[in-house]
């Protein structure tokens, strides 16, 4: 929300203003700033270094909120570790210089060549979503004659209070194994010739405000902790997922990080297991906004349209969610192209796309000219991360912001690139 401030009548991000960069890379075009991706990222590391936990703790970036390999490598070089869900997070992960020692690998539908992979290169964890997962593991172990080691994700059955789309801690829930079964399904884990049972592991669901449901499930885990401790079965790590909210609308404030994770952490300081954490939306969200240009004012008989260069495909959160991003300009233009003082209208800020579902944010309060840019804020997580070629759109450059300099992370894509691995009928 933070992320740009005004200087000399353009916003900034640190020492760029975005006008600049618009003139530069041209638009739609994300923007990061390293300094908020390294602010966030500390503020886990120094909230655990309060409470005594940061020898036994490590913090592992859920990539999917932002794979950028430029973005991957400003974590690792602060010693991240990484939570990835796929084959191609596992290379992402790798090209940016990630240690494969601290990955942990979730998701409900592993497939035996991604396994593959993530043994070979040694990966810390593989966090296990079901019974059946646990077989194709095992076996894909034995044929590399190498022993994996596995944290179960435990559904705790714990209401996050989210948007039901991205929660994903309650029964009904197609992640995790259920809390009444977990406890045989390790029995049956410390069986397997090729599985080491290493941890536990939940996540509850995602943008969590309220402190409390994370440390209702981690009173859960532990007392499961403790029943497999009486069936001998040790527990190494506790794995307590993502799913820390951010501040999105300037009426809705976000808990700081050290707030979000006291109760939490409250539960964990007096155990021995190591720690681990898979913030995703909370690292990178406030560090990340999407540039783009007002191309059509259309004045319609019930609303008045703003259509801009940004659409559903660049930043689908509106369109899939009802997600709210504050939506400002980027330098004040007192006055139209008349030349009389701009007025402010109530604008549906809409991209080119051809879905009525193409919206960016409705009933927003500006005064617009064509060409004008805007800020589309807290846009760094699931933004560009979700984005698609929807319409055959090129997506978005991707620029990261490092003090004064501008650093093209990733290029725009051009149309015959879009369709280069397409093939004509012979
Ligand atoms: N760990 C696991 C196993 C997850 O499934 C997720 C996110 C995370 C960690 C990171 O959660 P976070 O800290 O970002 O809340 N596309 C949606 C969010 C989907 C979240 C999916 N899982 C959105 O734009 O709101």
């Amino acid at each position: 929300m933070t992320l740009a401030f005004e200087r000399n009548g353009s916003l900034c991000v640190e020492g760029v203003s975005l006008a600049d960069i618009a003139a530069r890379f041209g638009t739609p075009c994300y923007v990061y700033s390293r300094a908020a991706l390294t602010q966030a990222y500390l503020s886990y590391t120094d909230t655990l270094r309060a409470h005594g936990l940061i020898d036994r703790a490590m913090v592992c970036y859920a990539i999917k909120a932002n794979s950028n390999l430029a973005v991957l490598n400003v974590f690792a070089r602060l010693g991240a570790g990484f939570d990835i869900v796929s084959g191609g997070e596992l290379a992402r992960v790798l090209a940016a210089g990630g240690s494969p020692d601290k990955i942990v690998f979730s998701g409900v539908g592993k497939k035996p060549a991604e396994i593959t992979e993530a043994l070979k290169v040694g990966i810390h964890c593989f966090n296990i979503e079901s019974a059946s997962e646990l077989t194709t593991l095992n076996e894909v172990a034995a044929r590399l004659e190498c022993i994996a080691k596995i944290s179960l994700r435990v559904n705790p059955d714990v209401d996050a209070k989210t948007h039901p789309y991205i929660s994903t801690g309650l029964k009904s829930s197609k992640f995790g194994v259920a809390y009444t079964e977990a406890r045989a399904i390790y029995r049956h884990a410390a069986s397997l010739e090729n599985i080491k049972v290493v941890g536990i592991d939940c996540h509850i669901g995602s943008q969590i405000l309220d402190p409390a449901p994370a440390a209702e499930a981690v009173d859960k885990l532990l007392a499961l902790v403790d029943a497999l401790a009486e069936d001998g079965i040790v527990i190494e790590h506790i794995d307590v997922g993502g799913g820390m909210g951010i501040t999105y609308r300037s009426d809705e404030i976000a808990p700081s990080t050290a707030e979000y994770l006291a109760p939490t952490l409250a539960k964990l300081a007096s155990r021995k297991e190591k720690l681990i954490f898979e913030p995703g939306r909370s690292l990178v969200g406030n560090a990340g906004l999407l540039l783009t240009r007002v191309d059509v004012l259309k004045h319609g008989i019930d609303k008045n349209f703003a259509i801009v260069d940004a659409a559903m495909n660049d930043l689908m959160r509106p369109a899939m969610y009802d997600a709210w991003h504050e939506i400002v300009k980027v330098q004040s233009t007192p006055v139209g192209a008349d030349d009389t003082p701009l007025q402010k209208r109530t604008y549906e800020i809409v991209g080119p796309v051809c879905e009525s579902g193409d919206w960016l944010g409705h009933d927003r309060n500006l005064a617009l000219n064509e060409g004008d840019l805007l800020a589309i804020l807290s846009a760094g997580a699931y933004g560009m991360a979700m984005a698609s070629n929807y319409n055959t759109r090129p997506r978005a450059v991707e620029v990261m912001i490092d003090g004064c300099d501008a650093h093209l992370i990733r290029q725009r894509e051009n149309a015959a690139q879009l369709f280069a691995l397409e093939s004509l009928l012979p």
